[in-house]
């Protein structure tokens, strides 16, 4: 029978305590499964309970919004996968290229979305529908946009910020501008004619 010795630093001679590994060993392995299971387990339902789109990083705030962070994760398409209770997705220094249209049509509750730094030179007609009046902040900077397609924003009412883009300044812009519904300040920073209101 195996047994460990273990001596206790005592000054006088004491008693030398043998205890059964092969015990200590059965034990700890049942715990070692137990653990593992429970933790196997607790994750399984976490990520049922709160569904992420795959590789991003999902946050749940007290007022019930989901935040979905997938920056930074060379992404060169728009993710499908983002849950439709979503309130804020940062989709931020990726490589995507286009947003098709309706490709955030799932997300009625999108409050903010963050696409700067990316290589967007593209955005189809109707590339957000469907976020309509939920949405107040769109972040389009940073990328590589020429030209304004004001049937991209089509029913879009929300604070855009479109800085730090090659925008070709030519009267097709300037023809769409007031006929798109974004906030002023939306054009912070353009030295673009006036337009009036
Ligand atoms: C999200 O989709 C599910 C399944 O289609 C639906 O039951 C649920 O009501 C939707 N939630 C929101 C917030 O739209
Ligand atoms: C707009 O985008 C630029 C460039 O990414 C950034 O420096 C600036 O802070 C942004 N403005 C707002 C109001 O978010």
């Amino acid at each position: 029978m195996l047994s460990a010795q273990i001596i206790l630093p005592c000054a006088a001679p004491c008693p030398t305590m043998a205890l059964p590994v092969h015990m200590l060993l059965r034990h700890s392995l049942m715990m070692c499964l137990l653990l593992h299971s429970l933790v196997l387990m607790s994750f399984c339902l976490h990520h049922a309970a709160t569904s992420c789109s795959r590789n991003c990083y999902c946050t749940e705030s007290d007022g019930g919004g989901k935040t979905v962070r997938c920056s930074n994760l060379q992404l060169t398409e728009i993710p499908q996968d983002i849950p439709n209770d979503t309130r804020r997705v940062y989709l931020d220094f990726n490589h995507i290229t286009a947003v098709p249209a309706n490709a955030f049509a799932g997300l009625p509750h999108l409050v903010e979305l963050d696409l700067s730094h990316n290589e967007l030179s593209q955005l189809e007609p109707k590339a957000f529908r469907g976020l309509g009046s939920s949405l107040q902040f769109l972040d389009l900077s940073s990328n590589k946009l020429v030209k304004f397609n004001p049937e991209a924003f089509e029913g879009l009412r929300a604070r855009a910020n479109l800085t730090n883009n090659p925008w070709h300044c030519d009267c097709s812009l300037q023809m769409a501008l007031p006929h798109v519904d974004l906030e002023p300040a939306s054009l912070a920073g353009y030295s673009l004619p006036d337009f009036g209101s």
